[in-house]
């Protein structure tokens, strides 16, 4: 990828729209250092951004959460993510916005309040969190014993974060034993979330999800209003592991690929290998609830001339 490919995605920083190859941050910056960054992602897909109002909303309440204060309002926001996107002539996008705490004025500083938190964003093609053979087949996924979800006092799963200390140690286990991701329980048992996913289960016909110490998904909660169109009863409540594993049906959600059908957890087969009947119904309705204009937004490509600033 050259840096000046526009094909590979663009990126907006400091009032300036650039190829994503070119966007850096410097080496000093919170962010790098100390993880002290929030950031969300939401999809274009044919040429629109998918209930991008839902992604701002939990974007907005991950500042609020860790004290992060950005020069843009909301709708400077939604105006860079879409300059982005038009000038990248991305038709399906995943779109990253971020907020860092930055660097303190005073050099080598430990006080937060001395630092210019800053936003950028950056869209590149459309990420499927797992890649289109394992979606066909189902995601097979690890649950190690030995190493839990980060407790919720100390760090919110809620805020957006990329505290992945957990998930790396876990996806290194899973991809070494011939898993497609892992899917970590917190310490108490219970089931949590993954790398870029939250789960359901299906049992005698009714949908769960994990209620506290997991991120507030969107697609998760698309995915719940999805089930109550269909009139599948959905509920929120914490799972232990061996309710978990006596599910009829199990699958992730995820903007960067919709509900995605689990076959295997450790050794224990799901749906006969197969996807389950509620979950396929479900992918199906996410994909086409895209083709509503109520739930989606059109990017202009045509406004955003070559190196017009936002
Ligand atoms: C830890 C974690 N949980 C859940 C999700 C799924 O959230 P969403 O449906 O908003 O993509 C993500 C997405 O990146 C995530 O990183």
């Amino acid at each position: 990828m050259s840096d000046e490919d526009w094909s590979a995605g663009a990126a907006w920083m400091k009032g300036e729209i650039m190829p994503v190859g070119r966007a850096a941050l410097p080496v000093t910056d919170w962010g790098l250092t100390h993880s002290d960054i929030t950031y969300d992602v939401v999809h274009v897909w044919d040429g629109r951004f998918f209930r991008l109002d839902d992604y701002l909303d939990r974007f907005e309440e991950s500042l609020r959460k860790l004290r992060l204060i950005v020069p843009q309002r909301r709708d400077d926001m939604r105006q860079i993510l879409h300059a982005i996107v038009a000038r990248s002539g991305l038709q399906r996008s995943y779109v990253s916005f971020v907020a860092s705490r930055g660097q303190p004025s005073v050099p080598g500083s430990r006080d937060p309040r001395l630092c210019e938190n800053h936003f950028y964003a950056w869209c590149v093609p459309f990420v499927w969190v797992f890649p289109e053979d394992v979606i066909e087949r189902g995601a097979h996924l690890l649950v190690p014993d030995h190493i839990h979800r980060i407790g919720t006092s100390s760090v919110d799963p809620t805020a957006k974060n990329y505290h992945w200390g957990d998930f790396t140690q876990a996806l290194l286990e899973a991809k070494e034993t011939g898993f497609d991701s892992t899917l970590l329980l917190d310490a108490q048992g219970c089931v949590t979330e993954g790398p870029g996913f939250n789960v359901f289960m299906i049992k005698n016909g009714r949908a769960k999800t994990p209620r506290t110490g997991v991120l507030e998904g969107i697609t998760r909660k698309v995915t719940m209003e999805i089930c109550e169109h269909h009139g599948v009863p959905v509920e929120r409540s914490n799972i232990q592991f061996e309710e978990f594993l006596d599910a009829d049906e199990v699958f992730v959600t995820t903007t960067g690929g919709g509900p995605v059908s689990v076959t295997k957890i450790n050794d224990r087969v799901f749906s006969n290998g197969a996807g389950g009947e509620i979950t396929t119904l479900l992918n199906q309705t996410y994909w086409q609830w895209h083709n509503d204009s109520t739930m989606s937004e059109a990017v202009d490509y045509a406004r955003e001339a070559p190196g017009v600033a936002v």
